[in-house]
């Protein structure tokens, strides 16, 4: 028999969840997406969660991504999601609304992990950074299959701005930018990484990884660069595992 968690993953748009195979690292049936409330508080998206749970009949510990530096269980930062989340106890939070044991991690983190476990780091040794393209850019860090946690590669300063705001795939659409034009930004921004962290491989996830054939072969960089394999179930794969193995 194949052993099954659960995860959400918390974003600025959207908030996703699934049951997970964590044997395959593949999602249940199909995951339901909930659009992120506005205001994004604590509260509200503990709501959304609660009936995602609550539609899959969930039962037993699941994980939660945020896009927050999370530190044993307090959210430290809140980039994308509403300020109050900042010196939230996320698992007591989503715990009580939900009503089971809640393992809360950085989205980027949870992503990172599922890469390593079921895709594109399998088995990669030395130091792999997996980055996310979305609202804004999340990133994870292992060395020799240990991660890191809560790196914030995403504020990186570029051109004496946060390279999230230069490159995230949320830039190329609001300024409507071409593949030509939106990629030697993002060579640009994995350059200032590069010189900093000198990664073995970099992973690239994140909705626009699906599109890599688009713009990877575009990018002028020293380390090798490879599309994540998890598309967006990732995030909701790594904090089913997360929840699974006792991440705190
Ligand atoms: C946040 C990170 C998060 C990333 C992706 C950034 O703005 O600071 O914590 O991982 O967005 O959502």
């Amino acid at each position: 028999m194949s052993s099954h968690g659960f995860g959400i993953d918390v974003g600025g748009s959207g908030i996703k969840g699934c049951t997970v195979d964590l044997d395959t690292g593949t999602l249940v049936g199909d995951r339901l997406r909930i659009t992120t409330p506005d205001p994004s508080t604590p509260e509200a998206v503990a709501t959304v969660a609660a009936r995602i749970v609550g539609r899959f009949g969930w039962r037993g510990r699941l994980g939660v991504t945020v896009p927050c530096v999370v530190k044993h269980g307090t959210v430290l930062t809140a980039a994308n999601v509403d300020p109050s989340w900042i010196g939230t106890d996320a698992p007591e939070v989503l715990g009580k609304e939900i009503g089971e044991p809640v393992v809360v991690l950085n989205d980027a983190d949870a992503a990172g992990i599922a890469e390593m476990r079921y895709g594109a780091g399998r088995d990669v040794r030395g130091v792999v950074v997996l980055l996310t393209f979305g609202t804004g850019i999340g990133s994870a860090v292992f060395s020799d299959g240990e991660l890191v946690p809560n790196t914030e590669f995403g504020h990186l300063q570029l051109d004496g701005r946060d390279a999230e705001d230069i490159a995230a795939a949320s830039v190329k659409e609001q300024q409507d930018l071409s593949w030509e034009e939106w990629t030697p930004r993002v060579s640009r921004y994995l350059a200032a990484l590069e010189s900093l962290v000198w990664p073995d491989l970099i992973i690239v996830g994140g909705g626009i990884s699906k599109d890599a054939d688009r713009w990877l072969p575009m990018l002028e960089n020293r380390t090798r660069v490879v599309a994540a394999q998890l598309r967006n179930a990732a995030g909701i794969v790594g904090a089913a595992l997360a929840a699974h193995t006792g991440f705190s």
